[in-house]
């Protein structure tokens, strides 16, 4: 890598700036000056800004438990952002991998990976989420067996030309239900109830393919995810 994207990938100079302290002579690679930014440094190289030993900052996977009221959008918006809630450096290069609504709690995921985002959210894979609804009517009995016949083959939801791909629904109770969806598409969860005359009330993502949100994290928590997390997608 070129001496100048490193310095700009380690620190929070721009490329500009980091030009600007290469000239300036604040920087050493293996303890010497170097002004050149088209230098190459590889692993084995000690790079220093102003005696400072710096490190690249590596991909990061993270898992965020969601809370209510936060967006998933990159843009500073209405609401206070999900990656706000995420104290590392270079956060600004942190993306959700999908979306959930502003009131949808639980398992969010953060990465500045993008082959890894893609991989969990690519349709080709159809990774599998589950949630759990609140539902404002009693689904139970007959019903709540048409619902779960009418989810698992598929539904035509509003406005769209291709019903949803088969989803697992099972009652808690007559007011609590888990749905298994293996896409994600705009709002999906609340308007596929909505399309059987049901309301979501409050949605709650419990986990991402074989990844479950971990009980350990309050609302607001993150952490770092485990190799072996991170290798799963
Ligand atoms: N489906 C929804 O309706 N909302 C979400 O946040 C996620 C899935």
């Amino acid at each position: 890598m070129r001496l100048d994207r490193f310095l700009s990938e380690s620190t929070e100079l721009t490329r500009g700036l980091a030009k600007r302290a290469l000239s300036r002579g604040e920087v050493t690679v293996n303890g010497e000056p170097e002004k050149k930014g088209a230098r190459h440094v590889g692993d084995d190289d000690r790079v220093s800004w102003n005696g400072m030993p710096l490190a690249l900052v590596g991909r990061r996977h993270i898992m965020l438990h969601k809370p209510a009221g936060v967006e998933c959008t990159a843009r500073r918006g209405l609401y206070p952002r999900a990656v706000d809630l995420v104290e590392v450096p270079k956060v600004e290069r942190l993306q959700p991998v999908g979306r959930l609504d502003v009131e949808t709690t639980g398992l969010l995921l953060l990465t500045d990976d993008g082959q890894w985002s893609h991989r969990v959210t690519s349709p080709k894979r159809a990774c599998a989420k589950v949630y759990r609804a609140s539902l404002a009517r009693p689904l139970a009995g007959e019903e709540a067996e048409r619902a779960v016949a009418a989810f698992a083959e598929g539904i035509l939801l509003e406005g769209e030309e291709a019903a949803t791909r088969p989803a697992e629904l099972t009652l808690i109770d007559a007011h609590q239900a888990r749905l298994t969806i293996t896409e994600g598409r705009y709002h999906q969860v609340r308007r596929m109830f909505a399309a059987i005359g049901n309301h979501v009330e409050a949605l709650h993502r419990e986990s991402v393919g074989a990844l479950r949100l971990d009980p350990a994290l309050a609302p607001g928590e993150w952490r770092e995810l485990t190799e072996p997390e991170v290798a799963l997608f």
